[in-house]
């Protein structure tokens, strides 16, 4: 398996991929990876030639510098984990210098109001930094296809405006929600939650999933106040916001409209670690 961490050797790299034809896969990762990512490998793997997996935690994308200090890096057992899929990926692990030479700083974006909704409310800057640093890697990579988690639904459909707005040639792959067991959806950060918070998080999936069942019978605004009240019952998870909105455009539902497809959100705290979650409602 090729370990690169210049963007000179992964642009050369690419240029010989191009020359022999060879469709490229591509994954973005900060690490620390696990089922869930594994799932979005074997997918590009199943539809590429050639798969490159980025692993860089991305310093931008952080609005707290703890967050980003405590961040996981485990580069030697992430690279043992794709080598049980397949010894075929290239790895791209390039130091902070290479993506941002010696400013390390975000571009501004505008993704159509995407980046105002939901995690654009709570997490000033992140989807600048997360906007900046894909556009970089897209155009070292050079991907036909590009897999994103709907996990981080939000993402995804900025990441999909990024490539419309600034007429990138690759196509984005959104991937379903990798869950454990209990439905909780697959983070690094579940590995931080006690076993009992662990499995008392597993209520965020069956809200969604009720949802999902009450959607079409009730109003949004019913929803949501049955969900609000919900998590009261249950105060080991506190709720951060829920929300029920347009699939395309993530502007909140006003009057349900049967020709559009919408999503409910979810992001809470257990103790001090924050969980989100979403699900397709129609
Ligand atoms: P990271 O959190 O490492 O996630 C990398 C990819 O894995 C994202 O597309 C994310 O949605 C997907 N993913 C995470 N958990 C998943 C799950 N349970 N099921 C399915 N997919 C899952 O997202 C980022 O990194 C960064 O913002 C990045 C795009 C790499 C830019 O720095």
């Amino acid at each position: 398996m090729q370990i690169l961490k210049e963007k000179e050797a992964l642009k050369k790299k690419v240029r010989a991929l191009k020359n022999d034809q060879k469709s490229i896969g591509f994954v973005p990762t900060m690490g620390a990876l696990h089922e869930g990512h594994l799932s979005l490998i074997k997918q590009a793997l199943s539809t590429c030639d050639k798969v490159v997996v980025s692993i860089f935690v991305n310093p931008t994308q952080f609005e707290n510098q703890d967050d980003l200090q405590k961040y996981p890096r485990t580069l030697d057992e992430d690279v043992e984990q794709i080598k049980k899929i397949s010894e075929e990926v290239i790895v791209f692990s390039p130091p902070a210098s290479e993506m941002y030479g010696d400013t390390v700083s975000s571009e501004e974006f505008s993704f159509d109001g995407l980046e105002h909704q939901m995690e654009g409310r709570f997490r000033q800057g992140h989807f600048n930094g997360v906007g900046t640093i894909v556009k970089r890697l897209f155009e070292m990579v050079e991907p036909d296809k590009a897999f994103f988690g709907e996990k981080d639904y939000q993402q995804l459909q900025i990441i999909k405006k990024l490539v419309e707005k600034h007429g990138l040639d690759v196509e984005v792959i959104g991937c379903p929600i990798f869950r454990e067991t209990s439905g909780l959806a697959r983070s690094s950060r579940n590995e931080r939650l006690s076993p009992k918070e662990r499995q008392t998080a597993a209520f965020i999936y069956e809200i969604l999933q009720q949802v999902k069942e009450e959607f079409g019978t009730k109003s949004a605004k019913e929803i949501s106040t049955w969900v609000t009240e919900k998590f009261k019952s249950q105060p080991s998870l506190v709720l951060e916001y829920f929300e029920i909105a347009n699939a395309d455009d993530l502007v909140s539902i006003q009057e349900e409209d049967k020709s559009k497809k919408y999503r409910a959100f979810i992001a809470a705290y257990s103790g001090d670690i924050r969980l989100i979650d979403n699900i397709a409602l129609n």
